[in-house]
């Protein structure tokens, strides 16, 4: 793994600098695969970043949207990161309908959707049961609790380290999120954090030793490439 940390003077730098990272690895998964898959986070952190995204001249028919973890509420719902992406970036770009993999939220049961979204991944990548396979690019953003996706602090959805999706619990609401060992099989994670009110957190994720239960984000450590992108209000004392 190679874990890299920047520390961008503010949030407008902050998106400027994934997209271009992102951008180059959109180049560089099509010029090598002939496609490029990348998984969303939600929240309000990515939403400047969609909305660049979307302005892009791309190869849209190449590329293949996923969502790290997903709200579960339906996909009209003011909370959906379904919902969210599509306004600032999907419902602007000229992407087949088929690039676009939704998370379903529509079983009466969270876990049957997430077994779902699961076997739709493996169909996607032609992966086995036992195979974790590999997005291009992971988006995550921080909760000022250090949960990232929907693995919060001191849940379940923690210890599940033989799937690729599982159920979240955010306050007794259910997500449906990919666990830790898939985040950790991309080619590239990037997390984009800001503001001040993550610093303690990111002190905790940064920190030699922390329990990793209580800082979730700490179990993000991908076999690919790691970038951690802060605003200064956010990690100016990490540098
Ligand atoms: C979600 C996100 C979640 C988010 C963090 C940070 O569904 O809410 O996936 O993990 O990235 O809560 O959210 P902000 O960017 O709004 O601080």
């Amino acid at each position: 793994m190679s874990k890299k940390l920047e520390v961008l003077p503010d949030q407008g730098a902050l998106i400027a600098r994934a997209l271009e990272l992102i951008l180059s690895n959109i180049e560089t998964a099509i010029q090598e695969r002939g496609q490029f898959t990348i998984a969303l986070s939600g929240g309000s952190t990515p939403k400047p970043l969609y909305e660049a995204i979307s302005t892009q001249k791309l190869p849209w028919d190449k590329i293949h949207v996923f969502w790290g973890d997903e709200r579960y509420v339906p996909p009209d719902h003011p909370d959906s990161n379904e919902l969210m992406a599509r306004r600032a970036w999907l419902d602007r770009v000229d992407i087949p309908t088929g690039n676009i993999h939704a998370i379903p939220t529509n079983e009466t049961d969270p876990a049957a959707a997430a077994v779902q979204y699961e076997r739709h991944l493996q169909e996607f990548f032609h992966s086995s049961p036992d195979e974790l396979p590999s997005l291009d690019v992971i988006l995550l953003g921080m909760g000022d609790d250090a949960h990232t996706a929907s693995l919060f602090p001191h849940t379940e959805a923690l210890k599940v380290t033989d799937k690729l999706i599982t159920v979240g619990n955010k306050d007794g609401n259910p997500r449906i999120t990919f666990t830790y060992p898939f985040i950790n099989s991309a080619r590239c994670v990037i997390f984009i954090v800001a503001g001040a009110n993550k610093r303690p957190a990111l002190a905790q994720i940064f920190a030699p030793v922390a329990d990793e239960f209580t800082y979730p984000s700490r179990l993000i450590q991908p076999q690919g490439e790691l970038w951690w992108l802060l605003d200064a209000a956010a990690g100016s004392d990490l540098k």
